[in-house]
């Protein structure tokens, strides 16, 4: 199965958290020389490293799937009802190949996986659960990647997409800083293969796993980080999959659904004692909050 480790080495040891969020300077990939991304810019400006700086590299080491020689997009699941998830989006690239996907978390703003590599011109499809359906399609115009990513089985795996224009469609909020709730039901959506090794499906599909405790989470990835969580069923069956990272794990939270975790990574999809591990919303809301000034 995949496994996203790209060996990048942090260059930003400082704790931007909560910094001064700048864009991504947008470099070709034969421009990022190394990790340190001090590149100058064309215009002479200084990268300012904030919200992401050194990611351009991951999108030059990552390898997309030739569509998943993994497990399935949601495995297990069921279609999504039409207008279930209006903040469910869909990540293509000019030439129509979904590879990931995300949520809007504001007007202009997406919420998904760092290690999903999303570049200026790549495409949110928005208001479509069927992607066959044509338009609906918003270029992205930045992005902004946690500074503290390097490589999804690290952690900080989020990114936020800038779209060119505003969507009308209801973001998803986001959990508490202080949500944890092992045991509780989630619902995983996306547009992913559904089985390990098999075929993405054209419509949004969703499933319903539990949030684990992080001792099972650890027990499985001893490497298990704060900003990870993971969900899953112990005897398989379902889970997220190559093309729904990205997306989103909801729960409900007094009644509405708020947005948990963003779907990472995981060992093939939906094998036995083997959860999905999710970038965990409560750990980075403030930078997802910091980072989304312009775009929320
Ligand atoms: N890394 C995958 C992607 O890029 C998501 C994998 C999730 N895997 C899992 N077994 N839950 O689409």
């Amino acid at each position: 199965m995949i496994r996203w480790s790209l060996p990048l080495t942090l260059a930003l040891g400082g704790a931007l958290l909560g910094a001064q969020c700048q864009s991504k300077p947008v470099t070709p990939p034969s421009a990022t020389g190394g990790a340190g991304g001090a590149a100058p810019m064309p215009g002479g400006a200084a990268p300012v490293p904030a919200c992401g700086a050194l990611v351009t590299l991951a999108k030059a080491a990552r390898v997309r799937p030739a569509r998943a020689p993994g497990p399935q997009r949601v495995v297990g699941g069921q279609p999504s009802l039409p207008g279930a998830w209006p903040a469910a989006v869909a990540l293509e690239t000019p030439d129509g190949w979904q590879f990931c996907g995300g949520t809007l978390v504001g007007p202009r703003c997406v919420l998904t996986a760092a290690h999903c590599d999303v570049r200026p011109g790549e495409l949110a499809v928005v208001g479509r659960e069927d992607l066959r359906v044509p338009g609906g399609r918003v270029p992205v115009t930045e992005v902004r990647t946690h500074e503290l990513y390097g490589g999804a089985e690290g952690g900080h795996d989020v990114a936020l997409a800038v779209l060119a224009t505003p969507v009308d469609l209801a973001p998803m909020q986001l959990v508490d800083a202080s949500w944890a709730a092992p045991g509780v039901l989630a619902t995983v959506v996306g547009w992913g293969l559904t089985s390990e090794g098999g075929q993405g499906s054209p419509v949004l599909r969703e499933a319903q796993i539990p949030v684990l405790a992080d001792s099972v989470c650890r027990a499985a990835f001893p490497e298990f980080t704060p900003t990870m969580m993971c969900a899953g069923w112990a005897a398989g069956g379902v889970d997220t999959c190559q093309g729904d990272s990205g997306g989103g794990l909801f729960v409900r939270v007094d009644g509405q659904w708020q947005q948990a975790g963003v779907t990472s990574w995981g060992w093939g999809c939906a094998r036995p004692d083997t959860p999905g591990y999710y970038s965990r919303v409560a750990a980075l809301r403030a930078w997802i909050e910091a980072c989304s000034a312009g775009c929320a």
